[in-house]
């Protein structure tokens, strides 16, 4: 199978990620019948600072053209704010990416590393927030109008409501999830009560899935009080955005978070979610699980193999029982969870990244 796969390493460690997912994809031809052509597309600060523009055109159109992107992630420190993160919303809503997909599951091995009391995660943590990735405050509707006023509209349209929400319905289905939580401000927001209406009609489809909504400031808490319970989440733009952080936290560290920005029927685009991290850029220290596990969704959700995406995950699993990048390094008091914690080898995003790779290839091989 020969896929297109467009690479886009971004600023600050975007870079170091992506070299790591790719030395992933590229054991992955090595094994297997994937055949991939990588195609190099130049975004971000750096290249917005050499040619005026955060998305050269010539990028656009080789991301439009391939099965699918790995992207690093945008923003530097010494351009002006917004700059180079515009582009990511042209590619979002330019690629009409209109889901953004974001699971965030604890590994047993990270437990001694979860903020959380034991008896707050024990029956684990496996929650997918669908994040509608086109609209909201994210159209850009506003600006600054004088010195003394900003403004920035939030708008809804039903179109991407209900796209959003076929698509969160299904993955509950798919996914056999008993309950789907939809998050919103209807107390305040007139988009939220557009979207608490729309949820309801498109419930009705679904008799079997429990469905509730939630106020987005009462989700916050819940996210801590009862993580163990929440599966599929579907919740507008902003706050997506906000809760997500919020999860990735509960897993250990947002260097573990993988996210889909996904259009259905064409390509899609995948990411950590962790960002430039320029404080850290250059290191070798980065964590590239969130870039891993971000090819895992790219095999599962654009290439539809899920044997292939339990895989690599799997072989996260098995790496994170041997080493780790600082972020997610024992903490000084982690003895409490996990006796044995001095065993693991505090690893590079290089060392980590091959070794993920190794516990990838006996499985491939086998
Ligand atoms: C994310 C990021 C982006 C967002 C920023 C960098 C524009 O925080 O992907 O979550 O707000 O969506
Ligand atoms: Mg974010």
């Amino acid at each position: 199978m020969r896929k297109t796969i467009a690479l886009a390493h971004g600023d600050g460690i975007g870079p170091e990620v992506v070299n790591e997912g790719k030395k992933i994809l590229d054991l992955i031809a090595q094994y297997t019948d994937y055949d991939f052509n990588f195609v190099e597309t130049p975004l971000g600060g750096d290249v917005w600072k050499r040619t005026g523009n955060n998305l050269p055109e010539n990028s656009f159109n080789q991301m439009k053209e391939s099965d699918a992107i790995l992207f690093g992630a945008i923003g530097l420190p010494d351009i002006p704010q917004g700059i180079a993160e515009s582009a990511i919303m042209k590619m979002r809503q330019g690629l009409n990416l209109y889901v953004n997909l974001r699971p965030v599951k604890l590994y047993e091995p990270l437990y001694d590393i979860c903020p959380l009391k034991p008896e707050f995660y024990a029956d684990g943590i496996d929650i997918t927030i669908v994040r509608e990735n086109t609209e909201s405050v994210y159209a850009q509707i506003g600006g600054i109008i004088n010195a003394d006023t900003a403004v920035n509209t939030m708008v809804y349209t039903r179109k991407a409501v209900e796209r959003l929400l076929d698509y969160g319905f299904d993955y509950a289905t798919r996914m056999g999830h008993t309950e789907i939580i939809s998050v919103d401000k209807a107390n305040v927001l007139a988009c939220s009560r557009f979207w608490r209406e729309i949820f309801a009609e498109k419930g009705k489809k679904f008799p079997k899935l429990k469905q509730t909504n939630f106020y987005v400031d009462a989700f916050c808490q819940w996210l801590i009080r009862s993580p163990s319970t929440i599966q599929t989440v579907v919740t507008e733009n902003m706050f997506g955005d906000i809760i997500s952080d919020e999860a990735a936290y509960l897993i250990g560290s947002l260097g573990m978070a993988a996210s889909g920005n996904i259009n259905p029927n064409s390509v899609s685009l995948y990411e950590p979610i962790h960002g430039s991290a320029p404080d850290i850029a250059g290191q070798n220290i980065a964590n590239p699980i969130g870039a891993v596990l971000s090819i895992k969704l790219m095999v599962e959700e654009s290439f539809k193999d899920r044997v292939l995406g339990t895989q690599i995950e799997n072989a996260v699993i098995d790496a994170l029982w041997e080493g780790r990048t600082l972020d997610i390094y024992p903490r000084k008091g982690s003895e409490v969870k996990d006796p044995e914690i001095k065993k693991y080898k505090k690893c590079t995003t290089q060392e980590m990244g091959t070794l993920i790779a190794e516990k990838l290839k006996t499985k491939l091989k086998s």
